[in-house]
């Protein structure tokens, strides 16, 4: 028995040394089902419970602004959602992003306030960014803001959205090496072939990736190309100066992604806590 678990641990130690979180306090732990990231579903990740909850009540958000529901499409949710689940938990991290410091920015929420954060550097590749882009960019919610008229200014734009809440700040590189891995991600025009049926005989369709796709993105919610040439960054708001309709948009949806990482600090305090829990997941 305790060769066996000698052996277990010994594999783990091998798979830690290739694979680390940017937080140097987590290593990749199992914690279970993780409602929503389905596609992580027991295996490990560089999330914990507290930021599940948090990505729970942030989702909500993306499909009441990008979804259906707020006149938008349902893939283009779904691919961020899957984009802000690999940030936020993928065993890889460190792979394509990193803390570059910290620094005292304006509050979008609040012009008049400064707020210390964490500066976060995730590079994307310019495929990514566009696909992604491409299945959210004729949504009403990105065309009434004008600074997510470019793939670019699209991350950027949501990557301030992490400073009010999340106390982070994440800057985009687009660069094909050591960038974020985001495979098959779907065109808005996709028509879904995976289906369920539910108790009352009603079919639910869905993506690759578990994500419910509640009805197909119409012609004007959908763009189906993007040149991954054109200018991909913009900058924007925060640190270059304000826009009004910016500043009010973003005060009206104070939309958290990205929290992420975060909480780096509790984490820190909880570290010991974490390694006696690694150890406790191995053995029993
Ligand atoms: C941010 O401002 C606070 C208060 O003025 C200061 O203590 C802190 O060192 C600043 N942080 C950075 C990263 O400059
Ligand atoms: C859905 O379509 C794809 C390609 O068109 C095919 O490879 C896949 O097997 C289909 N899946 C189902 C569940 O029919």
């Amino acid at each position: 028995m305790k060769f066996q678990i000698f052996l277990i641990i010994s594999q783990q130690f091998l798979y830690f040394a290739s694979s680390a979180c940017v937080d140097e306090t987590r290593t990749p732990i199992t914690i279970g089902k993780i409602q929503p990231c389905p596609f992580y579903d027991n295996k490990p990740v560089c999330c914990r419970q507290d930021n599940v909850d948090q990505m729970i009540s942030n989702y909500r958000s993306i499909d009441a602004t990008f979804g259906q529901d707020g006149g938008g499409c349902d893939i283009c949710g779904a691919n961020l959602k899957r984009f802000w689940c690999i940030y936020t938990c993928d065993p890889d991290q460190t792979n394509f992003m990193k803390y570059t410091g910290r620094a005292n920015v304006t509050d979008p929420a609040n012009k008049n306030k400064l707020i210390e954060v964490q500066l976060v550097s995730l590079t994307t590749k310019p495929q990514v960014a566009c696909e992604v882009y491409s299945s959210c960019s004729r949504t009403s919610f990105v065309n009434q803001v004008s600074a997510m008229q470019s793939p670019g200014g699209f991350f950027n734009f949501l990557g301030e959205q992490a400073i009010t809440q999340g106390q982070q700040f994440i800057t985009f590189e687009f660069s094909d090496y050591d960038s974020m891995i985001m495979d098959d991600t779907w065109m808005c025009n996709h028509k879904s072939n995976i289906t369920t049926v539910d108790d009352k005989g009603v079919i639910h369709y869905w993506d690759q990736y578990g994500y419910e796709i509640k009805q197909q993105c119409g012609c004007n919610t959908c763009e189906e190309s993007c040149d991954a040439n054109q200018i991909l960054y913009k900058p924007t708001g925060v640190l270059y100066g304000f826009e009004t309709s910016y500043v009010l948009f973003t005060w009206l949806f104070v939309i958290l992604f990205a929290l992420g990482i975060t909480i780096i600090r509790k984490y820190q305090q909880n570290k010991k806590a974490i390694e006696n829990l690694d150890i406790g997941l191995i053995t029993s």
